[in-house]
């Protein structure tokens, strides 16, 4: 998930491009990497596959159906939970993620677990994969929302698919931008267009960008899957289950009763 504590630093919200976002996002999360893993570990269990916040797990979920014998790229895969649950479940499954520490979490947990998840360091928007080599294509809060031209994501994502693969991508549910990462009742009032696309940016003492966050309505979401070649089978909105405690950020129970906290589309290339 990519809910991040507040900061206590200076931030702005600006328009930042694909490369500055990824160049200080790599930095970001090598960074906050450890802190990450240590907080969250256990929520995410080292094979196991949670969508979202509101523990929503693709073994009652079954979005990505039978995965056995198929080939699965997790994009932004952080640690492998995911993809190593896929490993688990017979997929033939690999993991990209942009930031190096974030996959070595993922190594020392392949060995903890003994499920190993093959992955690379690199990017959704050049992703080092053949074309129509990718049967699924499946990323929790991974990637996809840390690109600011997504168009160029789902495109990428498009040519490693084989025609009528499928990918679902869960993600943090743009109303969200609306609100302070609050997770109490106290936190649902509007304090930001959903309309504003500009970033949200943490500066660094020397004032330049070392973390950003680009935002897009659901409407730009789906015309740019749509717009890449993907059909939208279903738009999915997990609900928060009665008796699920746990906080993440600006996530949590009394808040997940009133509003939406994940965003998750079920696409298949045409
Ligand atoms: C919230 S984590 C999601 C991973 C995992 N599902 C989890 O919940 O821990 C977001 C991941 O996206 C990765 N990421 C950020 N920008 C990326 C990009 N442009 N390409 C690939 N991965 C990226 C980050 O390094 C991070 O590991």
């Amino acid at each position: 998930m990519s809910e991040r504590e507040p900061s206590g630093g200076v931030v702005d919200y600006r328009e930042v491009d694909d490369a500055t976002t990824q160049r200080v996002n790599r930095g970001d999360w090598d960074r906050i990497s450890d802190d990450y893993q240590r907080e969250h570990g256990d929520f995410l269990r080292d094979v196991g596959f949670v969508w979202s916040p509101e523990g929503l797990d693709e073994a009652d979920a079954h979005l990505l159906g039978d995965v056995s014998g198929r080939r699965v790229l997790e994009v932004g895969c952080g640690a492998g939970q995911c993809g190593r649950w896929l490993v688990a479940s017979g997929a033939r499954a690999v993991g990209i993620d942009l930031s190096f520490r974030q996959l070595q979490h993922g190594r020392r947990i392949d060995a903890e677990s003994a499920v190993r998840l093959p992955t690379a360091c690199g990017t959704i928007t050049a992703l080092p994969f053949a074309s129509a080599s990718v049967d699924v294509v499946c990323s929790a809060f991974g990637g996809f929302p840390f690109v600011v031209d997504i168009g160029s994501a789902f495109a990428e994502v498009r040519r490693v698919l084989r025609r009528g693969g499928v990918c679902v991508c869960s993600l943090p549910h743009p109303v969200k931008w609306m609100f302070p990462d609050d997770p109490t009742m106290s936190g649902l009032t509007v304090s930001r267009s959903y309309f504003d696309r500009r970033s949200y940016v943490e500066l660094d003492e020397a004032g330049q960008p070392s973390y950003a966050e680009p935002h897009h309505t659901v409407g730009d979401w789906v015309a740019a899957a749509m717009g890449a070649g993907f059909v939208l089978r279903r738009l999915l909105e997990p609900a928060w289950p009665p008796g699920h405690t746990d906080v993440w950020g600006g996530w949590g129970p009394e808040r997940g009763r009133m509003v939406p906290g994940t965003l998750i589309l079920d696409l298949v290339s045409s």
